[in-house]
């Protein structure tokens, strides 16, 4: 039984809501077209990342849409930038780790180091992630993202719009309010193409040694970075104020000074 058969997709109220937040987000998506261009959607091949190409494909809209490829990504994550080509007739910008810092991470700390500690688990995120992203998000006004509240506790409140302190441009959420099986109601209804291991009880999909399955019950967070502390769980692409931004040119220098 795939992820759609489990969820229960059919409740008419589920539907209902979903309409009025489609409306919603495709009139935000319109006017962050018009008022902050260049703008870009972050897309990693999430559901909800799938579910916003889906609607800048279908509003048309000027909105580059990039992935931070870190190299570790699963082989259904690859498959999935592929057929996501091919649907939308379009190409995704890539964006990839800065090979120097990666050979500096891995002769120092060895090629799966996250595992030793929080710190090295953020400096291998920093260096595969977090500095693309400053290159993606260079010259924007602003950028786009598929996270969802109700996704775990660092996203409690999670608004629709915030200033973006640490990368100095807009930010935006406008999935923040949608449930998963809003999501995936969205996905079903215009058969949009999904990453196969969602089938697979994986609900929340990162880097593959980084990212397990779940069993049910189990928040949708739970199988990524499975051996942290929940409230360690972000790689650092979404800092909530201006301090991330100097831990992260911090922990540039750090790098560079060891490379
Ligand atoms: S993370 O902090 O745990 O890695 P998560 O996977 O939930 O983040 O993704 C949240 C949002 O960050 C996605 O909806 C997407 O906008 C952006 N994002 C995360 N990883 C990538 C990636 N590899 N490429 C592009 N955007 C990404
Ligand atoms: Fe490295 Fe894991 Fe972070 Fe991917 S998720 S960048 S492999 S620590």
């Amino acid at each position: 039984m795939g992820i759609i058969d489990r969820l229960n997709l059919d409740d008419p109220r589920l539907l209902e809501s979903l309409t009025g937040k489609v409306e919603q987000a495709k009139a935000l998506l319109n006017s962050i077209a018009t008022d902050y261009a260049p703008a870009a959607l972050a897309n990693s091949l999430s559901a909800e990342d799938m579910v916003l190409t889906d609607l800048i494909h279908i509003i048309d809209v000027p909105i580059e849409i990039f992935s931070l490829d870190t190299g570790r990504l699963p082989a259904e994550t690859y498959e999935l930038m592929a057929e996501t080509e091919t649907r939308y007739g379009r190409k995704l910008t890539f964006y990839y780790p800065r090979h120097d810092l990666v050979e500096s991470y891995t002769r120092e700390h060895g090629i799966n180091a996250f595992y030793e500690s929080v710190e090295l688990r953020k400096g291998c995120c920093f260096v595969r992630k977090v500095e693309p992203l400053q290159r993606a998000l260079a010259g924007k006004k602003a950028w786009i993202t598929g996270m969802r509240a109700q996704q775990s506790a660092t996203r409690d409140g999670l608004p629709v719009q915030q200033f973006d302190e640490a990368h100095g441009l807009e930010k935006f959420n406008p999935l923040a309010d949608w449930s998963e099986r809003e999501v995936w109601a969205y996905i079903r209804q215009n058969r949009v193409p999904y990453n196969a291991l969602h089938d697979r009880f994986y609900p929340s999909i990162g880097c593959a040694p980084c990212t397990r399955a779940i069993t049910p019950g189990e928040d949708v967070r739970a199988g990524r970075w499975w051996w942290e502390n929940p409230a360690t769980k972000e790689c650092g692409l979404h800092v909530k104020d201006a301090l991330g931004g100097v831990s992260a040119k911090a922990n540039l220098r750090e790098v560079e000074v060891k490379a």
